[in-house]
């Protein structure tokens, strides 16, 4: 554990170096205000949409790395040095950070003083707040000189990194006693502006970047630090930045805290100014009042910690193994809150620019927090149907702000409709929300066409109906959830996006991972189908799976595995046959998830071909052997080095597809075995090599082709996170609800000899204690004392506790 340990306890992550393999970070915020801090400070925050109101500016992809947004310095006498190490590197006494749930704490300790930033964002606020508690350990007093620094974005965080004409102009800031205010824009059409503020008289202040830096200097040299001395500059046009200057005596022995806000401040357009020119201030003098006393912060981080204590324990096990306990109770669950919130946006390796909501990633991000916020799931149901068009297909994309369809990037990802139906399943199981079908939802946004969310679902179900191609499967289209499979797309052209350019027209590629998709999904629509009354629909819906099961037999086997698809000329693609990429995971994985050949060996002949050509110690791979050229007939996923992303790299979000399939066919042992490959908790002991977060997921982690194999990349935002709680929640450790009642069938095979669930389900709460022998077929079940008949407990009154033991 060279880098820190994880402090079960507090549900915090413990940083003892600054020097981990890879800025490891961290959020704050809960519902419209987000910060990204990492280990050393580093990151920015934004009010709901990362792009349009960005508060502080990054810089990505930078060197070195992690620097920009905030920082803290002291003077101490002529000393100068960083608490949080960076931007000056400090030599520090002693360095730790605690990464919470929505809290980090940072601190510092140097020739006598420990800085400790504590920083959160309070619930229901739109603001930063960060706690300093500045201690003198010495035996003599200490007068001492603080610098705080943020530096502004100008808003648009695409302008502001690429329009420099105009904004090079543009800034402008008001000081108003110890807040700094950037107004930049607010004389135009802007109703919103950024505070930054501290609870103590100040000794002055800085709010231009060259000022208070000098031009040829980096945020390790401040010249106003160096020299000591605030210029209280007042940014004019190029790069409002605020910072505070703060004189402390401390005698040996004390403590004192202040508290910085950085909040984000909204007007009425009608009530932007106080006087003519002059800045309405009420709300933000409001907030700062809010906490200006350190006591009102402790109430916030109480708040907080219940805020998060109560989600949590809606679900929570209790194992011999430590990591197991830590990943399902706190990190993993963590993990499918933030990529709710963030979905695939801003993080340190998406820039909060780009990508709007996914439709595919937003029903998959659904299923692993359904049981935490199941009311905000409802509502992002809706969001994602409306964005849905008539005919039953969707936009691939659909933006936070005005939650309509992206058109930039369009439709034709031929698997997206198919996950809203399991999105809707996932939410229904869960709340017992039926009458969420009955809904009446637009399609495209459109208040004049709607339809009950069941019919949504009745067209996504049959638009994969309506487009199969010439061996009965369904066409594939731009890609299915595999981006980088563009089988229409033919790219010759630099710069061409592989996702958006025009495809050739053709009907002929198809997609065995949609066919499995769709067996899967069809069962539950059916049951849907059947409670709404539809019962023709539902005895259909079974007829066209069994159908669907017939092509993926005769048309999608190769031998050993599931084919992955046929391309334009109706090549195999994914078979014995090919060159290169012979096998792919994802129709294992799904395919036997659905039951396709459970029943006649195929099931295990394909899972056993994972184990034989997939699985590294590091986790499987996507598909091998990798691409070693460019396939004009294939598309992006050929244009990788062999090893990453989707070319053979270990792509984590659809390892616990085959973990799922593996308890499909029983084999809990292997299961848990590949859980344990990619699940952070345990990979602590490797992060040299594997060099991100080990509290949370990465999308990708470099496959056995590539040159720095077992390197993780693109931590925090991926469907990673919501598909591994479902693997390991519901069908490892085996508790998941269903329709009619609670699922209660462990498979987690040996190494877990016996292990305790708490899990409230609509209303009641289930107290589950598996004695893990091994013994039955089918788990024996006792509910309260009685033995029951099968696995399936019926669901009982809000209110109720049941007891259920558990002898597999
Ligand atoms: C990546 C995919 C991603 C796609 C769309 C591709 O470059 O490899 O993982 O889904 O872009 O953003
Ligand atoms: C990342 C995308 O967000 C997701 O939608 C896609 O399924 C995977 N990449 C695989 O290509």
């Amino acid at each position: 554990m060279k880098f820190g340990h994880f402090d079960d306890e507090a549900r915090e992550y413990v940083i003892t170096t600054p020097c981990t393999p890879y800025p490891w970070i961290n959020y704050l915020g809960t519902e419209d205000f987000f910060s990204l801090i990492s280990h050393t400070g580093g990151g920015y925050c934004f009010y709901r949409d990362a792009r349009f109101r960005r508060l502080l500016r990054y810089r990505y992809n930078n060197s070195p790395a992690d620097v920009g947004g905030r920082a803290l310095y002291i003077r101490d006498g002529d000393d100068v040095w960083t608490p949080a190490w960076m931007p000056m590197k400090s030599t520090l006494e002693r360095y730790e950070c605690r990464h919470g749930l929505g809290t980090t704490k940072i601190q510092g300790s140097r020739n006598g003083v420990t800085a400790e930033m504590f920083y959160l964002v309070p619930l229901g606020e739109t603001a930063e707040v960060c706690r300093l508690t500045l201690t003198n350990e010495s035996s003599v007093v200490k007068t001492l000189k603080v610098f705080s620094f943020v530096e502004f974005c100008l808003w648009n965080a695409w302008d502001d990194q690429t329009n420099f004409q105009r904004n090079f102009s543009t800034g402008e800031v008001e000081i108003d006693g110890s807040a700094i205010y950037h107004v930049t824009e607010y004389r135009e059409r802007r109703n919103h502006y950024a505070v930054f503020g501290v609870n103590a008289p100040i000794a002055g202040f800085d709010t231009d970047r060259e000022t208070f830096l000098g031009l040829y200097n980096g945020l390790h040299e401040p010249e106003v630090v160096l020299e000591g001395a605030p210029r209280n500059s007042l940014a004019s046009g190029w790069a409002p930045i605020g910072s505070h200057c703060l004189e402390v005596s401390l005698a040996p022995g004390e403590s004192r805290d202040f508290v910085f806000v950085l909040g984000y401040v909204e007007n009425p357009a009608d009530d932007k100014w106080e006087q003519p020119g002059v800045v309405n201030k009420q709300p933000a003098r409001a907030l700062m009042a809010r906490f200006s006393e350190t006591a009102q912060v402790e109430a916030t981080v109480a708040e907080l910690r219940d805020h998060w204590a109560s989600l949590l324990e809606i679900s929570t096990v209790e194992s011999p193994d430590e990591r197991l306990n830590r990943m399902v109770n706190t990190w993993n669950p963590y993990q499918c809150m933030v990529t709710f919130n963030m979905s695939r946006s801003a993080s340190y390796f998406e820039s909060g620019i780009g990508r709007g909501m996914g439709f595919r990633d937003s029903n998959q991000d659904l299923l692993g927090f359904v049981h935490l916020v199941p009311e905000r799931a409802r509502q992002r149901i809706i969001d994602i149907a409306s964005t849905q068009f008539a005919d039953g297909s969707a936009y691939h994309q659909y933006q936070p702000l005005t939650k309509r369809g992206n058109n930039d990037i369009g439709s034709g990802f031929n698997d997206d409709p198919l996950w809203l139906i399991i999105g809707v399943v996932a939410y229904i199981k869960e709340t017992g929300d039926f009458d969420i079908l009955s809904e009446e939802v637009p399609f495209d946004n459109d208040e004049a066409n709607t339809a009950t969310l069941f019919e949504h679902l009745r067209r996504s179900f049959h638009f994969t109906l309506e487009n199969l191609g010439p061996h009965g499967l369904p066409l594939i289209g731009r890609a299915d959830w595999n981006d980088c499979l563009n089988l229409n797309c033919f790219s010759e052209t630099p710069d061409e996006p592989y996702q958006t350019t025009a495809n050739r027209e053709g009907r002929t590629a198809e997609s065995v991972f949609i066919a499995g998709q769709f067996v899967y999904t069809a069962p539950d629509y059916a049951d849907l189908a059947e409670y709404m009354g539809f019962a023709e629909e539902a005895g259909a819906a079974r007829k066209h799976a069994a159908r669907m099961e017939g092509a993926i037999s005769e048309h999608g086997w190769d031998g050993d595995w599931f084919l992955r698809a046929y391309d334009f000329f109706g090549q195999k693609v994914g078979s014995r046959e090919c060159e290169e990429g012979q096998i792919f995971i994802e129709p294992q994985g799904f395919c036997v998830m659905a039951g396709v050949g459970v029943d006649d060996g195929r099931a295990l002949r394909a899972l056993d071909s994972v184990a034989e050509r997939l699985a590294t110690p590091y986790g499987i791979v996507l598909n091998q052997p990798a691409y070693s050229r460019y396939h004009v007939e294939l598309g992006e996923i050929s244009s990788y080095p062999p090893g990453y992303k989707e070319n053979a790299g270990i792509f984590c979000h659809n390892n616990p597809w085959v973990m799922i399939a593996e308890t499909r066919v029983g084999r809990g042992d292997r299961a848990f075995d590949y859980y344990k490959r990619i699940a952070p908790a345990y990979l602590q002991e490797i992060s040299e090599i594997h060099r991100t977060e080990p509290y949370v997921y990465s999308q990708m982690v470099a496959g056995r082709d590539a040159v720095r194999e077992g390197e993780a990349k693109n931590s925090w935002l991926t469907g990673t996170a919501a598909w591994n709680y479902v693997a390991i929640a519901h069908h490892i450790l085996g508790i998941r609800p269903e329709f009619d009642g609670l699922r209660v069938s462990p498979c987690i095979g040996a190494e877990i000899p016996n292990f305790t669930v708490t899990r409230r389900c609509r209303g009641a709460l289930y107290r589950i204690r598996v004695t893990n022998s091994l013994k039955h077929g089918e788990p024996l079940l006792k509910v309260n004392g009685e033995a029951a008949k099968g696995t399936l407990v019926p669901y009982a009154p809000a209110g109720e506790t049941v007891d259920i033991d558990c002898e597999t």
